[in-house]
């Protein structure tokens, strides 16, 4: 296990099964889960034979033990895409949803998980498919333990359209409708993916952007928490427990990973790590010559 202290908060890092480390792991322990799990379809981390009957037995195991190790009043994140096979599709979600049921109806009242929101993160750029439409989205099924939880939404809000808007009628004419800290991002987050060149890529096949874990962790989670990552990857959401000042405990099977999340735990340690703000994208400048539609393109 490898640890790093910073301020009053400790990163713990297991470079193991993460099914061999939730034993360890007190029942009520962990305020807040943020995972992406592998989706078994043929990624360097993943071994040859891994289908869609693997994704289902890991999920039902860890998110089992998941539900064990978080307090009640707890945040669970599921980050998941898409099982792709010769084009055609499943929604890992709806497989996701579907373990959840039946792992609840084992559960008291108190400790089932309930879902709040089944966050759509959607990108602009990704593969061009040829024979279906180019994904764009992927999802966060957020859950909690029991029916009282932590929601901060001050934490996450996002500048208005139009701040300047008013009622028009009504009690309240002339006022401002808006809130001033700012409007509730929604459930459709649009983020920037982390591909060739994310100013945040490692060597890590499959990351995601610092903002998805941050943006959970400052809604779910207070400071001081503790949050843990079964599937660690590249280190993301120990990054981002860094930069809003939370513990974190990680899991990740593969060596080389590991060195990867060591690297930036130690620079976010050191406030310079490779992020990119989370703030809207931009928009095209149509003066820009690679924005415009070439000659060639005009018939
Ligand atoms: C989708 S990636 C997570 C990427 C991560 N969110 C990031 O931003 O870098 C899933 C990771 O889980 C790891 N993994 C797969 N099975 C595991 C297991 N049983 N225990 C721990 N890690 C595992 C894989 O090696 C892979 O790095």
């Amino acid at each position: 296990m490898d640890e790093f202290i910073y301020d009053d908060n400790k990163i713990k890092l297991y470079n193991e099964d993460c099914l061999k480390i939730f034993p360890l792991i007190d029942s009520e322990s962990i305020d807040l889960i943020i995972t992406s799990p592998p989706y078994c379809m043929g990624k360097e981390y993943e071994n040859t034979s891994d289908d869609i009957n693997s994704f289902l037995s890991l999920n039902k195991k860890v998110i089992y033990e998941a539900q064990r190790v978080l307090k009640k009043g707890g945040n669970l994140c599921w980050q998941i895409g898409f099982h792709v096979k010769d084009s055609v599709i499943v929604p890992l979600d709806c497989l996701i949803y579907q373990i959840v049921e039946e792992i609840n109806k084992t559960l008291s009242d108190d400790c089932k998980l309930y879902l709040h929101n089944r966050i759509v993160w959607s990108f602009g750029h990704g593969l061009n498919a040829e024979k279906r439409l180019s994904g764009r989205y992927e999802t966060i099924m957020w859950y909690t333990k029991g029916k009282e939880y932590l929601f901060n939404l001050d934490a996450i809000r996002v500048p208005q359209k139009y701040p300047g808007k008013k009622y028009s009628k009504g009690k309240k004419v002339g006022q401002y409708s808006g809130n001033p800290l700012g409007k509730n991002p929604s459930d459709v987050w649009d983020i920037p993916n982390v591909k060739a060149n994310h100013i945040e890529k490692t060597a890590h096949p499959c990351q995601f952007p610092i903002a998805i874990p941050q943006r959970l962790i400052k809604a779910l989670s207070r400071q001081g928490d503790i949050i843990m990552d079964p599937f660690l990857g590249s280190g993301t959401t120990a990054v981002a427990c860094i930069m809003e000042k939370r513990n974190f405990i990680g899991c990740e099977l593969k060596k080389d990973y590991i060195s990867i999340a060591k690297q930036r735990i130690t620079d976010a340690i050191q406030g310079k790590v490779k992020c990119r703000p989370d703030v809207p994208v931009i928009e095209p400048d149509k003066n820009q010559k690679v924005a415009q539609k070439p000659e060639e393109f005009k018939w």
